[in-house]
């Protein structure tokens, strides 16, 4: 079995939902705390033992890429006014050379697609997907949760959180089999169904694990719900040719992509930094008093 050592991430969108913010910059540069969004996923995806990363870009984000190279002129200003402790932050930005290439989507036909325009860097390899808006909070990286649950089933894994049901129309729904209360087994795959449709309430959150014949049926380029190419009808064909589970993972999940969810993803990500804890938390109450 191939280690897992490739990592997808789709950055094209445009991040509609995040008007003006985002008219001319990235919305995945959009800070958490004080970390951009993107920063988050490949750390996440590095503590899982991923070495190469792909991103699908598009028109105006040329800053994502741009943010892990090296900052030359920065650093060697912060290096003479001796700030040691900043210098340290831009070298965690900062990824190995030749271990980041970027791809342009061009036209927004859908995740299925954008998982396509990366065919050349996937290769025959397993790769996993980080979709960066959404954030997970945890104790063990989402991705090395994944990881080995595919050293576990040498196959696709997708990380799964049950939803209220009238919220089935916003994700890829699980039909599910054998399940032992951690590691579900894929039977069906649909992507936003209706509530009364959907076949569970078990769904698709941004991180997966998949084999490279996904590829192939991407390449179908068959529309399915919203127009779009979606990845997951490309993953539903794989069910019965590659082991296919499901892995409720341990964490938190916050929806950066939705302005309630990035603001809570504020609050939840400054409560763990114990340099500003303390300041959040006594603001916090301030407002619960006066609410
Ligand atoms: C995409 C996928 C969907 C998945 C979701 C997770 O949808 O198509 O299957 O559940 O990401 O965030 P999108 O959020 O791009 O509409």
């Amino acid at each position: 079995m191939k280690k897992l050592r490739k990592a997808v991430l789709p950055v094209a969108g445009l991040g509609t939902r995040f008007l003006p913010a985002t008219k001319a910059a990235a919305k995945e540069m959009l800070p958490v705390v004080d970390k951009p969004l993107i920063q988050y996923a490949i750390e996440e995806a590095r503590a899982a033992g991923i070495e190469q990363f792909c991103m699908i870009t598009g028109r105006g984000k040329v800053a994502l890429v741009e943010h892990f190279d090296v900052a030359y002129e920065l650093e060697a200003t912060l290096r003479q006014r001796g700030k040691e402790r900043e210098l340290a932050m831009l070298r965690e930005a900062q990824l190995p050379p030749g271990s980041i290439v970027a791809v342009r989507q061009q036209e927004p036909l859908g995740l299925g697609h954008a998982i396509w325009c990366a065919r050349a860097f996937v290769g025959e390899d397993p790769f996993a997907i980080l979709l960066p808006d959404d954030l997970i909070l945890s104790e063990t990286p989402c991705t090395l949760q994944l990881a080995r649950a595919y050293e576990q089933t040498g196959g696709n894994v997708v990380a799964v959180v049950d939803v209220p049901r009238e919220q089935t129309n916003r994700y890829g729904i699980l039909k599910v089999g054998h399940d032992d209360g951690k590691l579900v087994e894929v039977v069906g795959l649909v992507e936003k169904p209706r509530p009364e449709e959907a076949p569970s309430t078990l769904s698709i959150i941004g991180r997966y694990v998949l084999m490279p014949e996904v590829i192939p049926h991407l390449a179908r380029m068959e529309r399915g719900a919203g127009n779009e190419v979606q990845l997951t009808d490309a993953m539903a064909k794989m069910i019965g040719q590659v082991p296919f589970h499901g892995l409720r993972y341990e964490g938190r999940r916050f929806d950066c992509g939705d302005k309630i969810g990035f603001l809570e993803a504020q609050i939840a990500f400054a409560l763990r930094r114990p340099d500003i804890a303390p300041a959040v938390r006594q603001f916090l109450a301030n407002y619960q008093e006066s609410a």
